[in-house]
């Protein structure tokens, strides 16, 4: 449980992918402090508000490489996106009408995502397209 440490095992052969993935590394580890530091419920729906236009962006320019490189693990990789996304609507939704607070778990289970997520799918495809795509 804690902060997403950007690494070097997180890099791929694409400078811009990977400067996406630390901005939600930082959005992340925004939520983290919102909450450890108490803050109200307007910073918190800010940061998650931030969080999903975030992940729709990167989701996108990835998607739209995927697609020129003609990726062949494409389906896979567009579902698991939006899979997550689902995740993180049905959280923001739920804390926004107040049907649920945002915890820690629900922070921590959004950085594991994350974590996984870039070590497998996003490297393997990030392997197949040339590394002069930034
Ligand atoms: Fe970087 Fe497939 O998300």
């Amino acid at each position: 449980m804690g902060y997403g440490t950007w690494g070097k095992k997180y890099e791929s052969n694409i400078a811009l992918i990977d400067s996406q993935h630390q901005i939600l590394f930082n959005i992340i580890n925004n939520l983290f402090d919102a909450m450890k530091f108490g803050k109200g419920d307007e910073v918190i729906g800010e940061i998650l508000n931030e969080l999903i236009s975030y992940t729709d962006y990167h989701f996108n320019a990835e998607e739209n490489l995927m697609k020129e490189n003609q990726y062949v693990n494409l389906d896979s990789h567009l579902k698991a996106h939006k899979e997550f996304v689902q995740k993180v609507l049905f959280f923001y939704q739920r804390y926004i009408t107040g049907e649920s607070a945002l915890s820690i778990d629900i922070i921590d289970f959004l950085k594991n995502w994350l974590i996984s997520h870039i070590l497998t799918m996003d490297l393997e495809f990030t392997k197949t397209i040339k590394a002069d795509t930034n």
